[in-house]
């Protein structure tokens, strides 16, 4: 019987500057650390996903914390990237392009050069088990996509894999997660073409969890034989990552998918405080100081999750 499990870790924003949307930036580097440290210790544990903005402003400083934090974890990973691993900004003059930094994070993505929807890939990470990412970067925005070209290699590689449990990576979640992400610039906090790609998905039941992050919320929505979970930053309020287990049994999958802590109360406390200054507090609700922060914290239900899919 089939059986993987994994943690799921995004938004890590390693900082040489200020906070960002948010995140604790120069602390990022400890829980990052600390993080790898609990999961190195984790005998059964697989691999870990990170799925996307590892960095923050791109720079050499930023990349050179996390490839120092990555030699301390002896598992498996697997990356995608996101929006801040990488800028084409003149305002940002220290910053990596994007096809520039993701090698420096993930030697394998070297080639091809990972322009925006050129980094991904699919991988068996157990024997039969497929692991797919895919990068729903554009080349200089922070809203995200799947181009034609992308779709086209997706549904290939789901044809190949159809006889395999697959797992779906990608930094921009394919739908809101709350109805403000309809309006204005929120549209850009999930894919433009989620739909499309979960039409593609439905016609295949062996899809059975997509993982994204972005959104810096933490979310876990049920679809028809799949679950979407959306993990929120792990230095952003309310630090947080998944362990997932999702093992075959009669009828179906078992999926069980709890959430731990990355930093100490201290920490959680500032970032909430960091995440309630926020502009995009106003933006989100101007009737409610704490709209934006209760929104990312997500419910028990969006913690925990145990059962068949
Ligand atoms: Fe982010
Ligand atoms: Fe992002």
């Amino acid at each position: 019987m089939r059986s993987v499990y994994f943690a799921h870790l995004t938004d890590i924003h390693i900082s040489d500057s200020d906070e960002s949307w948010g995140t604790l930036a120069t602390q990022a580097e400890s829980i990052l650390r600390n993080t790898f440290a609990r999961l190195d210790v984790i005998p059964d544990l697989d691999f870990v996903l990170i799925s996307g903005d590892v960095l923050d402003n791109a720079t050499q400083a930023e990349v050179a914390v996390f490839t120092g934090a990555l030699r301390t974890l002896g598992k498996p990973w697997h990356y995608i990237p996101g929006n801040h691993d990488g800028f084409y900004d003149p305002e940002k003059p220290g910053a990596y392009a994007p096809h520039e930094a993701v090698p420096q994070i993930d030697p394998r993505m070297a080639s091809p050069v990972p322009h925006a929807q050129e980094a991904r890939w699919s991988r068996e990470v157990k024997p039969g088990v497929q692991l797919i990412g895919l990068d729903s970067r554009l080349p200089d925005d922070w809203a995200g996509e799947v181009n034609a070209g992308q779709m086209a290699w997706l549904k290939a590689e789901l044809d190949a894999a159809r006889e395999k449990l697959v797992i779906l990576t990608v930094h921009h979640p394919l739908h809101p997660l709350h109805p403000r992400d309809n309006i204005g610039w929120f549209t850009k906090f999930f894919a433009s073409n989620g739909e499309e790609v979960e039409r593609l998905l439905d016609g295949y039941p062996n899809v059975r969890l997509v993982l994204s992050g972005h959104h810096h919320a933490h979310r876990l929505i049920c679809r028809p034989g799949r679950l979407h979970l959306n993990t929120a930053a792990l230095t952003g309020y309310p630090c947080l990552y998944r362990l997932v287990r999702i093992s075959e049994a009669d009828g179906g999958w078992h999926v069980e998918a709890t959430t731990e802590h990355a930093a100490e109360e201290d920490l959680v406390l500032r970032s909430r405080q960091l995440s309630v200054e926020s502009f995009v507090t106003e933006a989100f609700d101007p009737g409610d100081r704490y709209g934006w922060v209760n929104f990312l914290a997500g419910k028990p239900e969006d913690r925990a999750f145990s059962g068949l899919i």
